[in-house]
């Protein structure tokens, strides 16, 4: 695999956006401003048709990938976290109940907090049973009548916890809920299938492990769901209606789209699709071998599950000093992690952390055991 490294960098910083990507995305992103600048969907010429097929290319990707499918039933966003409101919003009911998990990022939890302050919505939060997983027999204890919507992290940006999301999914089919799931951290490394696993509702970003730029997200819709929306604007269809279009994509997609961040994200889609093998392996033996490093250090606390590791994301601590410290002094020796709250305050109330936060490691297949060794080695001078 051919790519372009960090100059002298050590980067394990993956969860927050993957650094290094492989070379046709960047190629990709520079055909969208070249080639396809002319705006998909808008007007009838030539230029602005191919580059609506080239978009229409990129979601047919995006439909195999995640196995549902219609390709336009794939939404693009800004971001994981644009996706995720669309979803959440876009399906509100007035007093109902939702599930969430624990392992929650903000983008989830305060778009609920919001429809719980705003439109009487109540919510429950399951937690991570003693191997760092969100079970279904978990879940299923906080459904009650009034539920119509499970959200379900798939692995923690905090330290890799892991939802069982087949079980999750064949649950809420059994109940009729809805079933969103944030890929965030698991889109590109963690095998998904809409389809096969009953989720109704997937919101991935593009920056991180499916190794797009930033700026793209996507919403994936299973057949089925409906949504209302939550943006409004010109769709470049039906511009003498008053009211959004009821049909996917254009329901959901006011405004010019992406198209270079869009091709750019496609092209990342392709590469992970014919590496992922590779990628799995890659990231389970890295971090498996950085969790047996850090386990030896003196005074050093993992808050992840070792069969956790091969999700890509480890956290930790060194007793008696802050987290972020940690990261500032892994910095000055190159070193990129992440260290504080990382944006999921449930996540790290749960895990005892919420005063000190804690060091987070978030890997790449890039990543080799040499980066490691040189991490383990300032740290243990520390
Ligand atoms: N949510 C991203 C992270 O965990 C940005 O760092």
């Amino acid at each position: 695999m051919k790519t372009i490294r960090n100059a002298g960098y050590i980067y394990f910083d993956n969860s927050a956006t993957s650094k290094i990507k492989p070379p046709k995305v960047f190629t990709s992103v520079m055909e969208g401003l070249l080639e396809y600048s002319a705006n998909p969907g808008r007007s009838g010429h030539d230029l602005s048709i191919k580059t609506a097929l080239k978009i229409y290319e990129v979601r047919e990707q995006l439909k195999v990938f995640f196995g549902i499918d219609k390709a336009e039933n794939v939404i693009f966003t800004s971001n994981c976290t644009e996706a995720l409101n669309y979803a959440i919003l876009g399906s509100a009911k007035k007093n109902g109940h939702i599930i969430i998990t624990s392992n929650e990022h903000n983008s989830v939890y305060r778009p609920v907090n919001y429809l719980k302050e705003r439109c009487g919505v109540e919510f429950s939060i399951v937690n991570t049973n003693q191997d760092g997983i969100i079970s279904a027999i978990d879940v299923e204890k906080h459904i009650r009548s009034s539920t119509y919507l499970v959200i379900c992290n798939h692995i923690s940006n905090v330290n890799g916890d892991i939802a069982d999301v087949g079980e999750i999914g064949k649950l809420c089919k059994s109940h009729n809920i809805l079933f969103l799931v944030d890929g965030a951290q698991s889109a590109g490394h963690v095998d998904i299938n809409l389809k096969n696993q009953n989720i109704d509702m997937l919101a991935v970003a593009g920056h991180k492990g499916l190794m797009g730029p930033q700026g793209i997200g996507a919403l994936i819709i299973n057949d089925g769901v409906n949504l209302s929306p939550i943006k409004f604007g010109g769709t470049g269809t039906n511009s003498i209606e008053e009211n959004m279009p009821n049909s996917f994509p254009e329901m959901l997609e006011a405004g010019t789209i992406a198209t270079p961040a869009i091709l750019g994200l496609g092209a990342g889609v392709v590469y992970v699709g014919r590496h992922m093998d590779t990628i799995k392996r890659k990231v389970k033996e890295t971090a498996e071998y950085a969790y047996k490093k850090l386990s030896e250090i003196k005074d050093i606390i993992i808050y992840t599950k070792y069969n956790n590791a091969k999700n890509g994301v480890i956290a930790f601590n060194k007793v008696g000093i802050d987290s972020t410290m940690i990261a500032d002094l892994l910095n000055e020796h190159k070193i990129c992690v992440r260290a504080g709250l990382h944006c999921a305050p449930l996540k790290h109330k749960e895990l005892g952390t919420i005063e000190t936060g804690v060091v987070r490691l978030s890997f790449s297949h890039f990543n080799t055991k040499e980066e490691v060794d040189k991490l383990i080695r300032v740290l243990s001078t520390i």
